[in-house]
């Protein structure tokens, strides 16, 4: 029986994670779920899974070194991910101090705790692991030519992508230092089921169900790699059991798209299933500061090493997702109103 520490599983990437696991291994597992459920953080995310025996939910906060105690006092954990943290780039621009609690305080709090109850003397315990879940926007920002490798230097520029910066960093720090049992993952974009509608795939989605307006940053040419979530999901599962410990692994789709491309793509998929939508949606708006330009991965160590490549194409990826939203359009409706909508008024109003 292997114990997981999921933080911030009732996210988007978090939520797929414990699902991803269940469905591999239903019995030898035993998932802890530590989430602060902000807003991005939804226990709709989990129904499938929320009556296992062998789950077991806590609300709580990454920050909160008595809650982590008690949950180390009570259960072996095996391996932390750490998913948890405060993850959307516009939010970050707008007010950088929940970022630099969750995602730095947050993280060397989840370290502490785990050194804590690992470590014997000068070794940790056989078979623990702390998986950082970080991100390719650390890397900063690429021109037309070239990839984000794992060697490229660290160069964030959104309080967001420091905040990740800086956490890997300080995981790193605990490897060099005391020898801890780590590996830090940096992933390109996800896309996929229960992703919060801020972000552009399911804003682009939502906006079109609702025949709102698609704000467009920009000259929309800014270039994302994406890859669907459960193959995040996979390739983490393999930095878990494979990884090398101390290293560093990036993953990528392979997928550069511009985000107009994104934009008219959904638009003319959704319009393909009979939806009445048109490009007229599309705004122009006022661009991001801080903008990144391209991101793209090279995944040569992940795929050499572990054997991971993604499964699904983006054609395939896009239509799965779509699926998803139209069939669970009272999932989307239910975290794209309220607050959300108090928040997508007047961030958009002021661009
Ligand atoms: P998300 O915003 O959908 O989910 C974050 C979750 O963390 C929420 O459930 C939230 O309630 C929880 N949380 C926030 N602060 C917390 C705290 N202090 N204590 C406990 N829980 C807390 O984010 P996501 O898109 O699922 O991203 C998950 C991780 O993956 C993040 O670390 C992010 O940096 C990284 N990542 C995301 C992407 C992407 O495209 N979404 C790509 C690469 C890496
Ligand atoms: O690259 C990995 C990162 O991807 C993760 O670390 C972050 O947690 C995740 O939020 C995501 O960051 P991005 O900033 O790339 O994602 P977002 O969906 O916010 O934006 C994608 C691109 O689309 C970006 O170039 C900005 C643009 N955009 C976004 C929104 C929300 C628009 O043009 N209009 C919009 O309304």
């Amino acid at each position: 029986m292997k114990t997981y520490l999921i933080t911030g599983g009732a996210g988007f990437i978090g939520s797929n994670f414990i699902q991803y696991i269940f469905n591999k291994s239903r019995e030898k597992i035993l998932v802890i779920n530590i989430d602060k459920l902000t807003y991005a953080g939804n226990l709709d995310n989990l129904r499938s899974v929320e009556s296992l025996e062998n789950y077991k939910f806590i609300k709580g906060d990454i920050c909160d070194a008595e809650i982590l105690q008690e949950i180390f006092e009570n259960f072996d954990i095996d391996c932390i991910v750490n998913f948890a943290a405060e993850s959307h780039v516009d939010r970050s621009i707008e007010d950088p101090s929940i970022f630099i609690k969750t995602n730095i305080l947050g993280t060397q709090t989840l370290l502490d705790i785990s050194k804590k109850y690992w470590k014997i003397n000068d070794d940790f315990r056989e078979g623990k692991k702390f998986i950082q879940i970080s991100t390719d926007e650390v890397y900063g920002s690429l021109g037309k030519e070239g990839y984000f490798t794992e060697k490229t230097s660290i160069d964030p520029h959104s309080p967001y992508s420091a905040s990740k910066a800086s956490a890997d960093l300080i995981v790193k720090s605990y490897y060099d230092t005391y020898k801890m049992p780590i590996n830090i993952t940096r992933c390109s974009n996800n896309y996929g089921p229960y992703q919060f509608p801020e972000k552009l795939i399911p804003l682009i989605i939502n906006n079109c169900l609702n025949e709102r307006y698609i704000p467009v940053y920009g000259d929309g040419k800014n270039i994302r790699d994406w890859l669907h979530v459960e193959d995040h999901c996979r390739a983490i599962d393999l930095v878990i059991n494979k990884g090398v410990i101390g290293e560093v692994y990036n993953i990528g789709g392979n997928n550069e798209k511009e985000n107009v491309q994104i934009v008219k793509y959904i638009i003319s998929v959704l319009k393909n299933k009979g939806l009445s939508v048109s490009e007229e949606l599309i705004r122009y708006v006022e661009d991001r500061k801080g903008h990144d330009r391209r991101y793209a991965i090279d995944s040569t160590k992940i795929k050499e090493n572990l054997g991971f490549k993604p499964s699904l194409s983006f054609e395939d990826g896009m239509l799965k997702t779509l699926e998803w939203y139209l069939n669970n359009k009272m999932w989307l409706d239910k975290v794209g109103s309220g607050d959300y909508m108090n928040y997508y008024e007047k961030f958009y109003n002021k661009r």
